[in-house]
């Protein structure tokens, strides 16, 4: 048996002895897998799997999905975070819908120009769905395949993806691509895993020179050019008691077209006297002075891949809130509505719906 045609074999039978029983690895429906690799993207199985059954429930086909209001799929998405890909997902649907007559074309290359999916989630689609040999490569695959054949090429290159995926596409088993590819990456996901591998029981211990040389959690390696940026954000619960203002993010970027509290986004943290300041120019409170700012949540931190957010959460409560073109006013009571994002959900929980506030300070605009 040659090297490859043995890795092929080992990890289809350590997959048949220890793989998760996941519902989409019990479907051949491209529609289903491709929005559950969607959800694993960015999120753990444990916690994709109750959006998967939810997304599914209520979107189980395209038609479904394309045809969904744009803010009802956010909400379905509501916690996940990484919006964009239930945008994309809402777009791919649509155009599916529109250009292939609501069936998912059976073509590598017509998955791959659809939204939201890249030469990974095309590869998965299918490979899992009709058995086409395209090779899977995410973190789990170039994990095992660094340590086992102990490669030192970054994996966040371009290089070193192109001599990850070949080497995949090398070692497949092309007659039975999809559960090859289900194996090799619930492989890395199970056994060769990022840290305290379990290498006394791994299958192929005798053969992996990253455990002869004792270097397993040097592997894989990475250029790591990716830098992190810290950004300030100032959220103002402007309210009376009744009526809330909140904003739609438009522009693009994280949490587009999700709601939150007018904001002030800032690259360096700013003062109270700045944030009265800019919010004076802004117009948004009639009249300048008199307003109270509670400060109910003071630099709470969310990590994103490319930024550390660093969020402010200000209470004003107001005799009665004005209508300003800037603003929507909705009904406290009437949250539930609206997708919005980690933040606002984090506040809206810490307060019981902006109800209930333990204050840190108390400081007064003008
Ligand atoms: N992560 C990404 N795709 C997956 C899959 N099909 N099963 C389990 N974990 C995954």
């Amino acid at each position: 048996m040659k090297n490859c045609d043995f890795i092929a074999a080992q990890l289809i039978e350590w997959y048949s002895d220890n793989r998760r029983d996941l519902p989409w690895r019990n479907t051949s429906d491209p529609y289903k897998i491709w929005i559950s690799e969607i959800i694993l993207q960015q999120t753990r199985v444990a916690q994709g799997l109750e959006y998967y059954n939810r997304f599914v429930e209520r979107f189980p086909d395209v038609q479904a999905l394309a045809s969904a209001d744009e803010q009802e799929v956010l909400k379905l998405w509501q916690g996940l975070g990484y919006y964009s890909r239930a945008r994309n997902l809402h777009l791919a649907a649509k155009t599916i819908f529109s250009e292939y007559n609501a069936v998912f074309p059976k073509d590598y290359q017509a998955v791959l120009n659809l939204k939201g999916i890249g030469e990974y989630t095309a590869a998965a689609i299918v490979s899992f769905a009709w058995n086409m040999p395209y090779p899977v490569v995410d973190g789990n695959v170039f994990r095992f395949l660094s340590r086992l054949f102990a490669i030192n090429e970054p994996i966040d290159t371009n290089k070193g993806k192109k001599q990850f995926t070949e080497l995949a596409g090398k070692l497949m088993d092309k007659t039975q691509a999809g559960l090859f590819n289900q194996a090799i990456m619930e492989f890395g996901a199970l056994q060769c895993t990022p840290a305290s591998p379990d290498c006394p029981v791994c299958p192929f211990q005798s053969r992996c020179p990253a455990y002869a040389t004792n270097s397993v959690e040097q592997f894989p390696v990475k250029q790591n050019k990716t830098q992190t940026k810290d950004l300030y954000l100032y959220y103002f619960h402007i309210h009376d008691g009744r009526q809330v203002w909140i904003n739609q993010r438009h522009h693009k970027g994280i949490w587009q077209n999700l709601f939150e509290f007018p904001l002030i986004e800032a690259e360096t943290s700013l003062s109270f006297e700045q944030l009265s300041e800019i919010i004076r120019q802004k117009s948004w409170l009639p009249g300048t002075t008199g307003y109270s700012f509670r400060l109910i949540i003071e630099n709470k931190k969310h990590i994103l891949s490319h930024r550390i957010l660093h969020a402010s959460f200000y209470e004003v409560h107001m005799e009665k809130l004005p209508a300003i073109t800037e603003f929507i006013s909705i009904d406290i009571r009437n949250w539930e509505e609206y997708p919005l994002h980690r933040l606002m959900q984090y506040y809206l929980e810490t307060t019981a719906n902006g109800k209930s506030y333990s204050i840190l300070k108390i400081p007064f605009a003008g």
